[in-house]
């Protein structure tokens, strides 16, 4: 089983990332603005897990639909913020072509396969939902930020706040990050594709985006060595090249 259908799609999930119910206001407001649509464009929040950044996506007067592989995620959103949900696989969207005038993909949902070819196939999803001119919001965590993190704590076992065991360590080609975590006796394990700022422009680029520069947070600054987020802005071309 492919590491993120069972770890996403467990209760304990929740209590894992509890500590992000709290950062959902602040995020989802300047996340939101980010995208930069007028009220009333559709919204697809890809993935949207259990629906927290929503609140912000329909305060800014976005129509959303929610989308995500897991069926926990999606009971729970459903029942806490009730709205229009499509169970879903990046790699090949249940949607139809051009229908999207923004696509929302927050906190590091890039990078989850195997192959680069797959990941690849996310954004061209995306890029083939979005109408031409459309804007996808891609919120990715800083490769430089968690080199300098895990370069101090590298494959050391320690308790995380949460009251779960972690350990994070980079693949042994050092292009992908390996969380494992224990928490109640159940082993949990991310896996996920880090790529260099040049990777995540050329994969945007040949997924059919043309990219702004990226903000480094939340404020807006622009991109730097010491910041803890890349936050991309990519607008659809009209055809996406080979
Ligand atoms: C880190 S969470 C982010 C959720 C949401 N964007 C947020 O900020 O709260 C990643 C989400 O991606 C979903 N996911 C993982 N693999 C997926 C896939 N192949 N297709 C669709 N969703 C997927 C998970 O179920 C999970 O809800």
């Amino acid at each position: 089983m492919e590491w993120f259908v069972r770890d996403f799609d467990h209760p304990l999930y929740f209590e894992i990332y509890q500590c992000k119910e709290a950062e959902a206001r602040e995020e989802g407001v300047a996340l939101a603005a980010m995208l930069d649509l007028p009220k009333g464009s559709l919204v697809l929040d890809l993935p949207c897990g259990w629906g927290r950044l929503r609140p912000a996506l329909e305060h800014r007067g976005y129509r959303v639909v929610g989308g995500d592989l897991s069926p926990l995620n999606l009971s729970r959103h459903q029942s806490e913020s009730p709205g229009a949900l499509v169970r879903l696989d990046f790699r090949q969207l249940p949607l139809k072509s051009g229908v999207a005038d923004g696509v929302f993909c927050a906190f590091t949902s890039w990078g989850y396969f195997a192959s680069e070819e797959e990941n690849l196939r996310q954004l061209q999803e995306f890029h083939r939902v979005l109408r031409p001119g459309g804007v996808l919001l891609l919120d990715l965590v800083s490769r430089s930020y968690l080199e300098e993190g895990v370069s101090r704590t590298e494959n050391i076992w320690f308790n995380a706040v949460g009251g779960y065991r972690e350990r994070v360590r980079w693949s042994p080609d050092r292009r992908r990050i390996l969380t494992d975590r224990i928490h109640h006796g159940e082993r949990f394990r991310h896996d996920i594709w880090i790529p260099e700022d040049q990777e995540v422009l050329d994969c945007l680029d040949r997924a059919g985006f043309e990219v702004q520069a990226p903000w480094g947070d939340l404020e807006g600054h622009p991109l730097d060595g010491k910041s803890e987020r890349r936050i991309y802005r990519a607008t659809s071309r009209p055809t996406p090249r080979a």
